[in-house]
């Protein structure tokens, strides 16, 4: 206790800047809200969350791991194992050939038949891994469901964009008072593409690999815009869950990415093939339908009630 107040006065010195948690997941990680059209920009270890008017409105500290190394060429530093249901490809992407875009699209499933203050998320995300293959941020478009501790959320299907910094927390953007729900059977596509004209601006020694995700069909969605000092290296299509107690807690069925797309600035990628990984907590399976990089399709198949 005796050194706890130090350390508190220092963190309030440097809070007036930033966001306030707008809640937190079982496992304590803050949620904070940003305007649409952020952006968030490594700088050394931090992330710095810039508003579309380009105010530093927050920043992530000591979230870059500190065997990062800046790089213009990623090498293929194998992921490392992690407990989640997905599907996912790595590649080694350089300066000049970095993920362009990766799209895909979804029908919103049926709400679950049992609220139990369950969160369930499914995305599509683009993420970057540290030299041992560790994820240390994950860029996302996702259907929620779910997060009644977050506004404008609750029992039914919402959309989310969202920075998941592992550790960290999450960063979503939201336009103020736009009503986030989806209508169960609503197509939706989701989209992360490359920002080369940004990437152009920020270049100076190292360089920034910016992308952007969104929805390109839900009106008055919003975007975020991400640069990391390394081009990002896997995409995937992920079911992440806290909270579910059973069968019922999953909407009934399968939930299917349809049509995924993936291009890298010269095209599609010369070798590509889907690993998937299953959460040994749930009884959730993933499949791949449909392979390759184009008009590809990912199910994941929910335990029967
Ligand atoms: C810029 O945007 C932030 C966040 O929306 C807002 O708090 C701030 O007042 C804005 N600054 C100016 C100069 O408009
Ligand atoms: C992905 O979607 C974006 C936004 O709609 C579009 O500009 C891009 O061409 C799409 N890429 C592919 C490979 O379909
Ligand atoms: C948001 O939209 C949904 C579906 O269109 C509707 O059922 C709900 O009442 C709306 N919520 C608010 C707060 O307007
Ligand atoms: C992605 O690559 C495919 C195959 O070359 C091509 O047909 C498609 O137009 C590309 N999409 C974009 C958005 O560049
Ligand atoms: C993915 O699976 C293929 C075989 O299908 C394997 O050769 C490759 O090493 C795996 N990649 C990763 C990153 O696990």
């Amino acid at each position: 206790m005796f050194f706890v107040r130090p350390l508190v006065a220092a963190l309030l010195v440097q809070t007036t800047l930033a966001l306030v948690p707008i809640g937190y997941t079982a496992s304590g990680l803050p949620f904070f809200l940003a305007p649409s059209g952020s952006r968030v920009q490594q700088s050394g270890r931090n992330m710095d969350v810039f508003a579309p008017n380009g105010t530093l409105i927050h920043t992530f500290e000591d979230v870059i791991p500190t065997n990062f190394k800046a790089k213009r060429q990623e090498t293929l530093a194998r992921r490392q194992e992690v407990s989640a249901t997905e599907a996912y490809a790595q590649f080694s992407t350089t300066a000049d050939n970095e993920i362009d875009s990766f799209n895909a699209t979804f029908v919103v499933p049926p709400v679950p038949t049992s609220f139990d203050s369950q969160i369930i998320f499914l995305s599509a995300n683009l993420q970057v891994l540290d030299p041992n293959g560790v994820p240390f941020g994950n860029l996302r478009a996702a259907l929620q469901y779910g997060g009644s501790f977050l506004p404008g959320t609750g029992p039914f299907w919402t959309y989310t964009v969202q920075l998941e910094i592992p550790g960290g927390g999450y960063l979503s953007v939201s336009f103020p008072g736009v009503n986030m729900t989806l209508e169960v059977g609503q197509r939706i596509n989701t989209f992360i593409v490359a920002d080369p004209a940004l990437d152009a601006e920020t270049k100076e020694e190292l360089g920034v690999f910016w992308h952007i995700a969104g929805f390109d069909n839900v009106p008055d969605s919003p975007t975020l815009e991400i640069g990391w000092q390394v081009p990002p290296q896997l995409v995937a299509l992920e079911l992440e869950e806290e909270g579910v107690s059973g069968a019922s807690d999953y909407p009934a069925g399968s939930f299917v990415f349809e049509q995924i797309n993936l291009n890298l600035t010269t095209g599609p990628p010369a070798a590509f093939y889907w690993n998937t990984s299953v959460d040994p907590t749930t009884d959730v399976q993933v499949k791949v339908d449909v392979e390759g990089s184009q008009d590809a399709q990912v199910s994941f198949v929910f335990p029967s009630a």
